[in-house]
């Protein structure tokens, strides 16, 4: 079976696809699974890489990277079924030859969010994950709550701040983020990695919070903080017409940091604790196994979901956002999940490529 491996990208979360990216090449089976390994350069370029996962791991705390193409450029083509191309400058197309399936393993815009999905489609190139609309809805942070609740699903108390009102209105949309009470968490819209999130304590911090979220996307969300713990639930898509199947959920502990930021995500290991199986009430368990699985089928999730959610002193459950590509580096919840409820890291890996097939 031919896999590409598509990683890297245009998004702020190059590094971790990179390095999420490294786990998977170490993991393919290399005796079933004949791997090209394709980058996505930060500017958005195409270009065959080395199959070398130490270039590609973060490594005291350095973030691994593309290279920019010097040589060979790879374009996907939607008019040949199931064929990739190269070119180098100046040069014809030649064939990389026909590729069975595509492992995207990009987090973020330009990635997990439909837009490549819509390539691989156009492509007629089967690929491991969501498809387009849940691949979208997942990375808005917006439209996840409003397909969640739709779906009778539990989301908290949330603001939307389009860039027409922020820009026609701000004191209008500074009172509605002061009727969810302070603190807030001000998010772009779409963005994954905690990447321009800022914990808001008064409304005087508020402009320079949205000015950040707005560097990553013109719209912004802010949500009410929920006072509670932070359980994550994995899960995989069933095989034929089963139902998702969810892991045992795992628990972030952070500590040193205002929450579970980028820096804790990745480059502080030593103050993030990610404990799984998480010590909940049974019920517990359950309540947020069930309401993954329900959230992975609003959503219309394919191969995988990561469900992370808010636990309340009370046992309340709160979903607060579904990942439809979870981080697989060294230090992501994603495998530990399933790795603690008795599907190892490589097997992981393999069940996602052929249910891709299926
Ligand atoms: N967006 C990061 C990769 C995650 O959800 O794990
Ligand atoms: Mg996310």
């Amino acid at each position: 079976t031919r896999v590409a491996l598509v990683f890297g990208g245009r998004s702020g979360e190059h590094a971790i696809s990179c390095a999420t990216a490294a786990g998977v090449l170490r993991a393919l089976d290399r005796e079933r699974y004949d791997v090209l390994p394709i980058g996505i350069t930060p500017s958005g370029q195409w270009v065959l890489a080395p199959d070398d996962p130490d270039a590609l791991s973060i490594a005291g705390g350095d973030l691994p990277q593309v290279a920019e193409a010097g040589g060979d450029v790879v374009l996907p083509m939607a008019d040949v079924r199931r064929e990739l191309t190269v070119t180098e400058a100046g040069r014809l197309p030649r064939s990389l030859g026909e590729v069975d399936v595509v492992f995207p393993v990009l987090h973020g815009p330009f990635g997990e969010d439909g837009t490549l999905q819509g390539l691989l489609e156009m492509a007629q190139l089967p690929y491991v994950g969501s498809g387009v609309l849940a691949s979208a809805a997942g990375m808005d942070k917006h439209y996840m709550k409003v397909v969640l609740a739709g779906h009778g699903l539990p989301v908290g108390p949330y603001t939307v701040i389009t860039p027409r009102q922020w820009r026609t209105d701000a004191d209008a949309a500074m009172d509605s983020v002061d009727s969810l009470g302070y603190p807030v968490f001000v998010k772009p819209a779409r963005a994954g990695s905690s990447l321009g999130i800022t914990k808001v304590d008064r409304r005087a911090e508020l402009a320079d919070a949205i000015a950040e979220a707005q560097r990553h996307d013109p719209k912004v969300v802010v949500e009410a903080a929920l006072e509670g713990r932070e359980i994550e639930c994995a899960v995989l898509q069933g095989r034929g017409d089963d139902a998702p199947r969810t892991a045992l959920p795992g628990e972030i502990v952070v500590d040193g940091h205002a929450f579970y930021d980028f820096e804790a995500k990745y480059l502080d290991a030593a103050h993030v604790q990610l404990s799984c199986p998480a010590e909940l009430p049974q019920h517990v368990i359950d309540e947020v196994r069930v309401v993954a699985a329900r959230a992975f089928e609003a959503l219309g999730c394919e191969g995988l979901a990561r469900v992370d959610f808010f636990v309340t002193g009370s046992g309340r459950v709160t979903v607060n956002e579904v990942n439809t590509m979870p981080g697989f580096t060294p230090y992501s919840m994603y495998p530990l999940m399933w790795e603690r409820s008795g599907l190892p890291y490589a097997e992981l890996v393999d069940e996602l490529i052929q249910l891709a097939l299926d």
